[in-house]
């Protein structure tokens, strides 16, 4: 009886498991306005990328990847940083992952390596895609 008892309570904290298995952030409603705030710039850009690589627009691709994704978004948008000890630290590893991806598609852009823009491309959008797999805010 004990038994079956304790294979129910296992089998529903599982499923309870599946139903929630994105981990949430617990933070500040301030801090979580400011990465929601951040996120749709972040979906903006990504576009602003890719019509700017249809039209082979090299400037601005290297320009929005660089300011608005890369290392220096980090320094100037509010968001990234100031939100730095609230994030958890396999998501702080993912969003340096997405700011070096976004880097290194800027300086392909600079150098006129155009056949290496929608690879990088990609593995930015890499980042976008685990991170959103693994975290949920509410
Ligand atoms: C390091 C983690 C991380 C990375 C990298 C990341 N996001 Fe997000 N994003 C989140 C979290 C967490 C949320 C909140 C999702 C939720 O609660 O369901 C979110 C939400 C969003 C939203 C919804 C905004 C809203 O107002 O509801 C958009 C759009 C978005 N992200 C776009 C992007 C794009 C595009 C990229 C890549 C260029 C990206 N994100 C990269 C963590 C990340």
């Amino acid at each position: 009886m004990k038994i079956k008892v304790l294979l129910l309570i296992i089998i529903c904290l599982n499923s309870a498991y599946a139903l929630t298995d994105r981990r949430i952030l617990i933070q500040p409603e301030s801090v979580s306005d400011e990465i929601l705030k951040s996120m749709r710039d972040h979906l903006n850009a990504t576009q602003e990328i890719l019509n700017a690589i249809i039209k082979n627009d090299m400037n601005t691709i290297a320009r929005v990847s660089e300011n608005r994704l890369g290392f220096k978004s980090l320094t100037t948008t509010s968001a990234s940083h100031n939100n730095m000890p609230f994030i958890p630290k396999v998501m702080e590893t993912l969003s340096l992952g997405l700011a070096q991806s976004a880097s290194e598609l800027a300086i392909y852009a600079k150098n006129n390596e155009k056949e290496k823009l929608l690879p990088a491309l990609n593995k930015v959008m890499g980042y976008c895609v685990s991170c959103h797999n693994t975290y949920r805010i509410r």
